[in-house]
């Protein structure tokens, strides 16, 4: 058993972002449908929102539809949406009680335009909220994501980028980069996620499904970081 305790609160990741995988394995194991999978995954979301708002995570990241993500069946992906639409209407007070500013990351033009509205008025809602920045990954591609930092950078006429100006045009603008990616369910890839922002994250696998992904699961990802060296490509 692990407990909140035994986490060293001065070396908390300020951003954790995580690939939250899963969910159709969950169901296929129970002999469910897929969608049954993700709705148990929204339930995990919460839960772990609320609990990375507890711990004083400063980001969250949560890739939750990928720019790829489109190509899968539409009864799944039409699924997905609603799902969202329904957590915006659930969550976005909750977000406000408790501190959250919601940003979407990933480009939304191409979801239904009734969620796109949700969607901007939950982070219009929440943007003054200092606690905690939720960041939601949809129609998100980290290929796609540098692509249009390029296109930003060549409108702005900007011909000798640095570093600073490239991560200045990215969604994630402003953030610091994840110091943890947690994935579950087992995959070792990264999947077109922050391929920029994760130049020098902690990476943490486990086999656990994202429904059965829990505080307890959550807080053993922070342990294992905790006991790393990071060296940012110095020496100790
Ligand atoms: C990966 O599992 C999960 C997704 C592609 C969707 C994740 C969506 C949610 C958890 C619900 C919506 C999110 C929010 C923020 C409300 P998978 O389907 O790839 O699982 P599999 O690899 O086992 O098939």
């Amino acid at each position: 058993m692990v407990s909140t305790e035994q986490i060293d609160l001065s070396k908390l990741p300020q951003h954790i972002a995580i690939i939250m995988d899963g969910n159709g394995r969950w169901a296929k194991k129970r002999i469910l449908p897929r969608l049954i999978g993700h709705t148990t995954g929204v339930k995990t979301v919460k839960k772990i929102v609320e609990f990375a708002r507890k711990l004083n995570v400063k980001v969250l990241t949560l890739y939750a539809f990928s720019a790829e993500n489109w190509q899968r069946p539409e009864d799944e992906v039409s699924g997905i949406m609603k799902l969202l639409k329904v957590y915006l209407a659930n969550e976005t007070d909750n977000m406000i009680n408790n501190g959250i500013a919601l940003n979407v990351i990933g480009d939304i033009s191409r979801m239904p335009e009734e969620l796109q509205k949700d969607i901007k008025n939950a982070v219009e809602k929440t943007k003054n909220n200092k606690a905690m920045i939720l960041n939601i990954a949809l129609s998100y591609g980290a290929r796609q994501e540098i692509l249009r930092a390029c296109k930003i950078l060549i409108d702005k006429g900007i011909k000798n980028p640095t570093e600073k100006d490239f991560s200045d045009s990215l969604y994630t603008a402003g953030l610091p980069d994840p110091d943890l990616l947690i994935r579950t369910s087992g995959e070792k890839r990264i999947s077109n996620f922050l391929l920029w922002q994760i130049a020098y994250s902690e990476i943490y696998v486990t086999d656990v499904l994202w429904p059965d992904f829990n505080e307890e699961e959550f807080i053993k990802a922070i342990l294992d970081y905790q006991k790393r060296e990071r060296r940012f490509g110095k020496i100790a």
